[in-house]
């Protein structure tokens, strides 16, 4: 079955009990059995709730692998993927990534004796130096956040094979719609689901995908020992935002585009970061790996800080506020919202300094969206 059909149908039978054509909210707790150890599949809602099994099929099948996990955000799915390492492991990570991740791998894991090596990952002779014989994990996202840097997702999947460590693949900015990591290879897919795939900012959520039977059985244990789950209202809304995932996805391409050529060659702004431009230097590895090259436009406004500061104060469509991938456009400050988790030198090195300005670009009408921009850059002068 196609994408569009699997959204909507995968792991979505007409409910067993009633016949409900959508999957109801199992608000409960717990399962009545019908003798001791005869369940119906389902015990108790931290192990397993059908309304949250049905998003975990579905955003399996979009993955198109075989098993998924919903849990209660993004930095629970992150957090529940880590407790797959031990004290004395070693991973790799992609030094372009979200800070929540960054806090996470810099200031709670190392408590537990996993260490972290930072590379360029955009150079693949990089990853390869910075393998140990305790490397278990090579953690990448891409396209990267928020400069839209393109990481080669087959490539970081036959050197971390070639070690025997697993590959994962934050998708978040991708979405399945757009790039399927594990057909390139990845052992483990994770989502904020709260952005995209939920796409209507109503909803915390993350999620894991992956082929391997044993990774997933290891994933359920963990996930079930530590508990990061979902209730059923979340992964019901979640459920409910990805049926219209591909439309939407088209339609924040075709906005996300607009607005980049309207910005581009402005006087007032020095770059216009989008991978579906030509020049755009990951261009070509997007090209390769993806359907498609998303919502998300990072500017860079030629008179730094004050006017890119002024820009996401002034626009009236755009809201100021963190998070991306809804269906209303928001406007962000990377260097003091997603990325205040590094240091001043870490996000300068990367490229995201105090001139960036990264806009989610929503599904409200593109001629609005630009004209919204363009009176707020007129106030940057
Ligand atoms: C790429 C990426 N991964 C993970 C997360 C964390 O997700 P959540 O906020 O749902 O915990 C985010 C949040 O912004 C993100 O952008």
């Amino acid at each position: 079955m196609k994408f569009e059909t699997l959204a909507i149908h995968a792991g979505q039978e007409p409910d067993p009990a009633t016949g409900a054509t959508v999957v109801p909210v199992y608000q409960t707790v717990t399962f009545t059995q019908d003798a001791i150890g005869e369940d119906r599949g389902f015990v108790y809602s931290r192990s397993g709730n059908p309304t949250r099994a049905a998003l975990e099929r579905c955003i399996a099948a979009l993955e198109g692998a075989r098993f998924g996990l919903a849990y209660a955000s993004g930095m629970a799915a992150i957090a529940g993927t880590m407790q797959l390492l031990r004290a004395g492991d070693h991973v790799v990570v992609a030094d372009d990534l979200y800070g929540g991740s960054h806090r996470l791998f810099s200031k709670i894991l190392p408590n537990f004796g996993v260490r972290f090596s930072y590379v360029d990952a955009t150079r693949p002779a990089a990853i390869e130096e910075a393998f140990e014989p305790a490397t278990r994990l090579l953690w990448i996202e891409s396209p990267t956040n928020p400069m839209l840097r393109l990481i080669d997702v087959a490539t970081c999947a036959e050197i971390a094979r070639r070690h025997g460590a697993w590959l994962v693949v934050d998708n978040t900015f991708a979405t399945p719609f757009l790039q399927n990591p594990i057909a390139l290879g990845a052992h483990v897919v994770v989502h904020s689901t709260t952005k995209y795939l939920g796409g209507h900012s109503d909803v915390i959520g993350g999620a894991v995908v992956v082929d391997d039977a044993a990774l997933f059985e290891s994933l359920c244990f963990a996930q079930n020992t530590t508990g990061g789950v979902p209730g059923p209202w979340d992964a019901w809304l979640t459920l409910r935002g990805t049926k219209t995932l591909a439309v939407r996805m088209r339609q924040h391409e075709v906005n996300a585009r607009r607005v980049a050529e309207a910005l581009r060659g402005n006087a007032q702004i020095a770059a216009v970061h989008y991978p579906g431009f030509a020049d755009h230097p990951s261009h070509e590895i997007a090209r390769r790996q993806m359907r498609g090259f998303g919502g998300i436009v990072t500017i860079e406004m030629r008179d730094g800080e004050a006017a890119a500061r002024k820009l996401c104060e002034s626009t009236r469509l755009f809201s100021l506020a963190e998070s991306l991938g809804g269906v209303e456009s928001l406007i962000g400050y990377p260097f003091l919202m997603s990325h205040a988790a590094f240091s001043p030198e870490e996000k300068r090195a990367k490229g995201v300094s105090e001139a960036v300005v990264r806009l989610s670009v929503g599904l409200e009408d593109a001629d609005d969206l630009c004209d919204d921009l363009l009176q707020a850059i007129a106030q940057c002068r």
